[in-house]
């Protein structure tokens, strides 16, 4: 597929991707959606893809939010006939493998919610989230009622909500919504190093890991653990799990099957 919105490009086992819309601040538009769905479905698909980073270029925005020039005339029929932001959940949360979104600038709305999408968060110190929608009359439409909720707590997340304001980079690692902030102009580095600290892990291990911490927002703790000790006792059946604990024994560096 060729992309227009966005730009592609693997590095070893990472694969990087970038909204490319710098002169609407990278808003999401149904275009955006398409392209990010067939990327991230080309990234689970490829063997020898990992890890990948998301990220937006241009210095001012990570994404503005979903594309309000589109939806402007649309009205409540359009939206739930459509059943309009539903893709993002099939084509971009059912990734299977690890990803993170590398956050400079605005994160707003749309922008927020993907970025809360991803595995975890690095932040530039220049990152400001927010969920402004309320101003529009509207409120959040892809998960940011529900993931902001669970990553901040209700507090500032019904703050944001209500009147619309945006949380620093430095309010956003208090809070617990990014995992770590760095400097801007090392925000990509940084990223895909920790992507490709990633992508040396065993493969299948990575993404049961991913599984794992997802299910703990999805379900009650009995169940979670119950979950995560069947998950592990999984892992414990591949070539992986007899080479890494080999591996440690031997004092060597473990070398993976992926399977
Ligand atoms: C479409 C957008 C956009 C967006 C910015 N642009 N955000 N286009 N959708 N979400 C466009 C502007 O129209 C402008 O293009 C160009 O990007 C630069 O933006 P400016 O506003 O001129 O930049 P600046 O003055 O620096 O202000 C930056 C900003 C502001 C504070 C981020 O752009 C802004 O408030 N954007 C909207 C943020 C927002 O409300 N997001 C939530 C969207 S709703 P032109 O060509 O016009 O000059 C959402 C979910 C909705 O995400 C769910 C309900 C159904």
């Amino acid at each position: 597929m060729t992309y227009e919105t966005i730009l592609v490009e693997q590095q070893g086992a990472v694969t990087l991707i970038t909204l490319n819309r710098p002169q609407a601040l990278n808003a999401l538009n149904s275009q955006v959606l398409t392209e990010l769905t067939a990327a991230f479905n080309a990234y689970d698909a490829d063997p020898k893809q990992r890890c990948a980073v998301l990220t937006g270029s241009g210095e001012k925005a990570f994404a503005a939010g979903a594309d309000i020039k589109e939806m402007v005339d649309k009205d409540a029929a359009d939206f739930f006939l459509q059943d309009f932001f539903s893709g993002w959940q099939t084509g971009v949360v059912a990734t299977r493998k690890p990803w993170i979104a590398a956050v400079a600038g605005f994160a707003l709305g749309g922008g927020c919610e993907l970025a809360m999408m991803a595995d975890f968060i690095i932040a530039a110190d220049t990152a400001k989230f927010g969920q402004p929608e309320i101003k529009l009359g509207v409120a959040p439409g892809m998960g940011g009622s529900q993931r902001l909720t669970r990553a901040v707590g209700k507090a500032k997340a019904m703050e944001m909500c209500l009147t619309g304001r945006n949380m620093d980079a430095a309010e956003a690692e208090r809070s617990g919504l990014v995992s770590r902030i760095v400097a801007a102009d090392q925000l990509v580095a940084e990223a895909l190093k920790t992507a490709q600290a990633i992508a040396a892990m065993p493969p299948m291990a990575a993404m049961v890991n991913k599984e794992m911490v997802n299910i703990a927002f999805e379900t009650n703790l009995a169940q979670g653990l119950l979950t995560e000790r069947r998950l592990f006792q999984i892992l414990t059946a591949t070539q992986d799990k007899k080479e890494g604990m080999t591996a440690f024994v031997e004092k060597r560096p473990g070398v993976w099957k992926g399977r």
